[in-house]
Protein backbone atom coordinates (compact mmCIF):
# COMPACT_ATOMS: atom_id res chain seq x y z
CA UNK A 1 0.00 0.00 0.00
CA UNK A 2 1.38 3.74 -1.00
CA UNK A 3 0.98 5.99 1.50
CA UNK A 4 1.24 9.39 0.85
CA UNK A 5 1.66 12.75 3.53
CA UNK A 6 -1.56 15.45 2.81
CA UNK A 7 1.96 18.00 0.98
CA UNK A 8 2.29 15.28 -1.17
CA UNK A 9 -0.91 14.60 -2.68
CA UNK A 10 -1.02 18.61 -2.93
CA UNK A 11 1.75 18.61 -4.61
CA UNK A 12 0.35 16.24 -7.42
CA UNK A 13 -2.90 18.22 -7.60
CA UNK A 14 -0.24 21.12 -8.00
CA UNK A 15 1.21 19.26 -10.89
CA UNK A 16 -2.03 18.13 -12.39
CA UNK A 17 -2.76 21.51 -13.33
CA UNK A 18 0.53 22.58 -14.59
CA UNK A 19 0.70 19.43 -16.40
CA UNK A 20 -2.71 19.80 -18.43
CA UNK A 21 -2.07 23.99 -18.74
CA UNK A 22 1.22 22.76 -20.65
CA UNK A 23 -0.71 20.64 -22.65
CA UNK A 24 -3.33 22.84 -22.90
CA UNK A 25 -1.02 26.19 -24.12
CA UNK A 26 0.40 23.39 -26.86
CA UNK A 27 -2.60 22.30 -27.90
CA UNK A 28 -3.90 25.65 -28.79
CA UNK A 29 -0.87 26.73 -30.53
CA UNK A 30 -1.23 23.91 -32.79
CA UNK A 31 -4.87 24.14 -33.32
CA UNK A 32 -3.44 26.51 -36.02
CA UNK A 33 -1.57 24.42 -37.89
CA UNK A 34 -1.57 21.12 -39.79
CA UNK A 35 -3.74 18.65 -37.64
CA UNK A 36 -2.64 15.06 -39.82
CA UNK A 37 -6.21 13.52 -39.01
CA UNK A 38 -6.37 9.96 -38.68
CA UNK A 39 -8.93 7.12 -37.52
CA UNK A 40 -9.00 4.53 -35.18
CA UNK A 41 -11.66 2.00 -33.99
CA UNK A 42 -13.99 3.61 -36.24
CA UNK A 43 -13.87 5.99 -39.22
CA UNK A 44 -15.38 8.66 -36.42
CA UNK A 45 -12.92 7.78 -34.13
CA UNK A 46 -10.32 10.35 -34.80
CA UNK A 47 -6.62 11.06 -33.66
CA UNK A 48 -4.59 13.99 -34.73
CA UNK A 49 -0.69 14.82 -34.89
CA UNK A 50 -1.87 17.15 -31.73
CA UNK A 51 -2.93 14.78 -29.76
CA UNK A 52 0.34 12.57 -29.94
CA UNK A 53 2.30 15.76 -29.14
CA UNK A 54 0.26 16.66 -26.36
CA UNK A 55 0.38 13.62 -24.48
CA UNK A 56 4.67 13.20 -25.87
CA UNK A 57 4.80 16.38 -24.04
CA UNK A 58 2.65 15.25 -20.76
CA UNK A 59 4.78 11.86 -20.63
CA UNK A 60 8.01 13.89 -21.55
CA UNK A 61 7.58 15.89 -18.27
CA UNK A 62 6.61 13.31 -15.94
CA UNK A 63 9.56 11.27 -16.71
CA UNK A 64 11.71 14.56 -16.08
CA UNK A 65 9.80 15.48 -12.48
CA UNK A 66 8.62 12.25 -11.49
CA UNK A 67 10.59 9.43 -12.64
CA UNK A 68 9.28 6.77 -10.64
CA UNK A 69 5.52 7.20 -11.96
CA UNK A 70 3.52 4.72 -13.99
CA UNK A 71 1.76 6.28 -16.85
CA UNK A 72 -1.58 5.21 -18.33
CA UNK A 73 -2.37 7.42 -21.77
CA UNK A 74 -5.35 7.14 -24.56
CA UNK A 75 -2.84 7.37 -27.28
CA UNK A 76 -0.23 4.06 -25.90
CA UNK A 77 2.71 6.48 -24.02
CA UNK A 78 1.93 4.00 -20.81
CA UNK A 79 4.54 2.72 -18.83
CA UNK A 80 5.48 1.03 -15.64
CA UNK A 81 6.52 2.69 -12.60
CA UNK A 82 7.53 1.89 -8.94
CA UNK A 83 6.44 4.80 -6.92
CA UNK A 84 2.59 4.21 -6.71
CA UNK A 85 1.70 6.51 -8.15
CA UNK A 86 0.02 6.65 -11.78
CA UNK A 87 -1.09 9.11 -14.09
CA UNK A 88 -4.01 8.77 -16.55
CA UNK A 89 -3.47 11.30 -19.64
CA UNK A 90 -6.00 12.24 -22.02
CA UNK A 91 -4.41 14.69 -24.19
CA UNK A 92 -7.25 16.06 -25.67
CA UNK A 93 -10.69 15.18 -24.51
CA UNK A 94 -13.24 15.21 -27.68
CA UNK A 95 -11.02 15.43 -30.20
CA UNK A 96 -13.58 15.39 -32.89
CA UNK A 97 -14.38 18.94 -31.69
CA UNK A 98 -11.11 19.93 -31.98
CA UNK A 99 -11.11 18.87 -35.55
CA UNK A 100 -14.27 21.08 -36.27
CA UNK A 101 -12.94 23.82 -34.62
CA UNK A 102 -15.79 23.38 -31.71
CA UNK A 103 -14.47 25.19 -28.71
CA UNK A 104 -15.26 22.59 -26.05
CA UNK A 105 -12.18 20.38 -25.46
CA UNK A 106 -9.97 19.92 -23.29
CA UNK A 107 -6.84 18.14 -21.63
CA UNK A 108 -7.32 15.79 -18.86
CA UNK A 109 -4.59 14.53 -16.06
CA UNK A 110 -5.21 12.58 -13.28
CA UNK A 111 -3.25 10.80 -10.19
CA UNK A 112 -3.88 7.57 -8.70
CA UNK A 113 -2.79 5.69 -5.95
CA UNK A 114 -3.19 2.08 -5.87
CA UNK A 115 -5.69 2.84 -8.52
CA UNK A 116 -7.56 5.29 -6.49
CA UNK A 117 -7.42 9.04 -8.83
CA UNK A 118 -6.62 11.88 -5.27
CA UNK A 119 -5.64 14.36 -7.83
CA UNK A 120 -7.14 15.95 -11.23
CA UNK A 121 -7.13 18.60 -13.75
CA UNK A 122 -8.92 19.86 -16.87
CA UNK A 123 -8.24 22.56 -18.86
CA UNK A 124 -9.93 23.61 -21.52
CA UNK A 125 -7.61 25.43 -23.96
CA UNK A 126 -9.54 27.48 -25.92
CA UNK A 127 -11.10 28.90 -23.02
CA UNK A 128 -8.35 28.88 -20.63
CA UNK A 129 -10.63 27.40 -17.54
CA UNK A 130 -8.47 25.07 -15.23
CA UNK A 131 -10.60 22.53 -13.42
CA UNK A 132 -9.06 21.07 -10.64
CA UNK A 133 -9.46 19.36 -7.29
CA UNK A 134 -8.40 16.36 -4.99
CA UNK A 135 -9.62 13.84 -2.99
CA UNK A 136 -10.86 15.58 0.34
CA UNK A 137 -9.78 18.92 -0.60
CA UNK A 138 -12.54 20.61 -2.81
CA UNK A 139 -12.85 21.05 -6.46
CA UNK A 140 -12.33 24.64 -8.07
CA UNK A 141 -12.62 26.16 -11.38
CA UNK A 142 -9.49 28.41 -10.96
CA UNK A 143 -10.00 29.79 -7.42
CA UNK A 144 -13.43 29.26 -7.13
CA UNK A 145 -14.52 26.49 -5.60
CA UNK A 146 -17.15 24.44 -7.05
CA UNK A 147 -20.59 23.12 -5.07
CA UNK A 148 -22.35 21.34 -7.62
CA UNK A 149 -24.98 21.85 -9.64
CA UNK A 150 -28.95 23.12 -8.86
CA UNK A 151 -31.43 21.47 -6.66
CA UNK A 152 -33.77 20.33 -9.69
CA UNK A 153 -36.83 17.64 -10.04
CA UNK A 154 -35.49 14.88 -12.73
CA UNK A 155 -38.57 16.38 -14.71
CA UNK A 156 -36.67 19.79 -15.37
CA UNK A 157 -33.05 18.35 -15.07
CA UNK A 158 -31.24 18.76 -18.04
CA UNK A 159 -28.82 15.86 -18.67
CA UNK A 160 -25.53 15.62 -20.39
CA UNK A 161 -24.02 12.29 -22.01
CA UNK A 162 -22.01 10.74 -24.66
CA UNK A 163 -22.33 8.28 -27.32
CA UNK A 164 -19.44 5.61 -28.34
CA UNK A 165 -17.75 5.32 -31.61
CA UNK A 166 -19.27 1.63 -32.94
CA UNK A 167 -22.85 2.03 -34.68
CA UNK A 168 -24.74 -1.03 -32.91
CA UNK A 169 -23.43 0.65 -29.30
CA UNK A 170 -24.65 3.66 -30.57
CA UNK A 171 -27.87 2.41 -31.57
CA UNK A 172 -28.53 1.07 -27.92
CA UNK A 173 -27.84 4.63 -26.58
CA UNK A 174 -30.20 6.11 -29.03
CA UNK A 175 -32.71 4.09 -27.53
CA UNK A 176 -32.18 4.59 -24.10
CA UNK A 177 -32.09 8.44 -25.18
CA UNK A 178 -35.36 8.23 -26.79
CA UNK A 179 -36.92 7.14 -23.63
CA UNK A 180 -35.06 9.06 -20.98
CA UNK A 181 -35.79 12.18 -23.03
CA UNK A 182 -39.58 11.90 -21.82
CA UNK A 183 -39.06 11.57 -18.53
CA UNK A 184 -36.44 14.48 -18.00
CA UNK A 185 -36.34 18.06 -18.51
CA UNK A 186 -33.20 18.06 -21.72
CA UNK A 187 -30.56 16.52 -23.01
CA UNK A 188 -26.88 17.56 -23.86
CA UNK A 189 -24.35 16.09 -26.16
CA UNK A 190 -21.53 17.90 -25.74
CA UNK A 191 -18.34 16.14 -26.95
CA UNK A 192 -16.22 16.02 -24.07
CA UNK A 193 -16.82 13.88 -20.91
CA UNK A 194 -14.29 15.10 -19.06
CA UNK A 195 -15.53 19.09 -19.25
CA UNK A 196 -19.38 17.09 -19.03
CA UNK A 197 -18.18 16.05 -15.61
CA UNK A 198 -16.92 19.60 -14.79
CA UNK A 199 -20.19 20.79 -16.07
CA UNK A 200 -21.86 19.06 -13.48
CA UNK A 201 -19.38 20.44 -10.52
CA UNK A 202 -20.14 24.13 -11.55
CA UNK A 203 -24.03 23.55 -12.20
CA UNK A 204 -23.84 23.81 -16.20
CA UNK A 205 -25.38 20.76 -16.23
CA UNK A 206 -27.77 19.10 -13.93
CA UNK A 207 -26.03 15.39 -14.20
CA UNK A 208 -24.53 13.53 -16.92
CA UNK A 209 -23.95 9.71 -17.82
CA UNK A 210 -22.45 7.61 -20.12
CA UNK A 211 -21.49 3.95 -20.76
CA UNK A 212 -18.17 2.86 -21.97
CA UNK A 213 -15.92 5.58 -21.82
CA UNK A 214 -11.95 4.66 -20.94
CA UNK A 215 -10.49 5.70 -17.26
CA UNK A 216 -8.58 8.77 -19.17
CA UNK A 217 -11.94 10.04 -20.40
CA UNK A 218 -13.36 10.23 -16.81
CA UNK A 219 -10.63 10.05 -13.75
CA UNK A 220 -10.22 13.35 -13.23
CA UNK A 221 -13.52 14.44 -14.17
CA UNK A 222 -15.05 12.51 -11.86
CA UNK A 223 -13.15 13.65 -9.19
CA UNK A 224 -13.83 17.65 -9.66
CA UNK A 225 -17.49 16.02 -9.70
CA UNK A 226 -17.49 14.33 -6.39
CA UNK A 227 -15.37 16.80 -4.99
CA UNK A 228 -17.96 19.41 -5.78
CA UNK A 229 -20.28 17.41 -3.73
CA UNK A 230 -21.74 15.27 -6.06
CA UNK A 231 -22.63 11.59 -6.15
CA UNK A 232 -20.39 9.70 -8.86
CA UNK A 233 -20.65 6.49 -9.26
CA UNK A 234 -21.76 3.76 -11.38
CA UNK A 235 -25.36 1.47 -11.27
CA UNK A 236 -26.62 -1.46 -9.38
CA UNK A 237 -24.02 -0.79 -6.81
CA UNK A 238 -20.53 -0.57 -8.96
CA UNK A 239 -18.36 2.61 -9.00
CA UNK A 240 -17.82 5.11 -11.24
CA UNK A 241 -16.00 3.08 -14.51
CA UNK A 242 -16.01 1.75 -18.14
CA UNK A 243 -19.07 0.42 -17.77
CA UNK A 244 -21.30 3.59 -16.78
CA UNK A 245 -20.32 7.03 -15.11
CA UNK A 246 -23.02 8.89 -13.45
CA UNK A 247 -22.99 12.31 -11.70
CA UNK A 248 -25.55 14.74 -10.42
CA UNK A 249 -26.41 16.09 -7.04
CA UNK A 250 -27.28 14.21 -4.05
CA UNK A 251 -30.94 14.90 -3.70
CA UNK A 252 -31.31 13.77 -7.86
CA UNK A 253 -29.55 11.08 -7.88
CA UNK A 254 -32.11 8.32 -6.41
CA UNK A 255 -34.29 9.46 -9.02
CA UNK A 256 -31.56 9.54 -11.61
CA UNK A 257 -29.61 6.23 -10.76
CA UNK A 258 -33.18 4.54 -10.86
CA UNK A 259 -34.43 5.34 -14.03
CA UNK A 260 -30.99 5.29 -16.02
CA UNK A 261 -31.11 1.53 -14.37
CA UNK A 262 -34.90 0.99 -15.01
CA UNK A 263 -33.72 1.87 -18.53
CA UNK A 264 -30.80 -0.61 -18.72
CA UNK A 265 -28.44 2.47 -19.58
CA UNK A 266 -25.43 0.61 -18.20
CA UNK A 267 -26.22 -2.57 -20.21
CA UNK A 268 -25.39 -1.18 -23.71
CA UNK A 269 -21.85 -1.94 -23.57
CA UNK A 270 -22.62 -6.25 -23.04
CA UNK A 271 -22.63 -6.32 -26.57
CA UNK A 272 -20.03 -4.59 -29.08
C1 LIG B 1 -14.63 10.95 -26.23
C2 LIG B 1 -15.35 12.12 -25.60
C3 LIG B 1 -16.84 12.00 -25.85
C4 LIG B 1 -17.40 10.70 -25.32
C5 LIG B 1 -16.64 9.53 -25.93
C6 LIG B 1 -15.15 9.68 -25.66
P1 LIG B 1 -12.15 11.35 -27.19
O1 LIG B 1 -13.23 11.03 -26.00
O2 LIG B 1 -15.11 12.16 -24.22
O3 LIG B 1 -17.56 13.04 -25.23
O4 LIG B 1 -18.76 10.61 -25.65
O5 LIG B 1 -17.15 8.36 -25.32
O6 LIG B 1 -14.47 8.59 -26.25
O7 LIG B 1 -12.26 10.20 -28.16
O8 LIG B 1 -12.54 12.63 -27.80
O9 LIG B 1 -10.86 11.42 -26.46
CA1 LIG C 1 -11.18 10.99 -24.31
Amino acid sequence: MTVLRPDEVFGLEQFAVELAAGAGDLVARASHGELQVSAKSTQTDLVTAVDRASEQWLVEQIEKRRPGDAVLAEEGGGRHGTSGVRWVLDPIDGTVNFVLGLPQYAVSVAAEIDGVVVAGAVCNPVTKEMFHARLGGGSYLGDARLRGPRDVALERAVIGTGFGYGAARRGRQAAVVAELLARIGDIRRQGSAALDLCAVACGRLDGYYEAGLSRWDFAAGALVASEAGCLTSGLRARDAGERMTAACGPTLAPALFALLTELGADLVTDEP
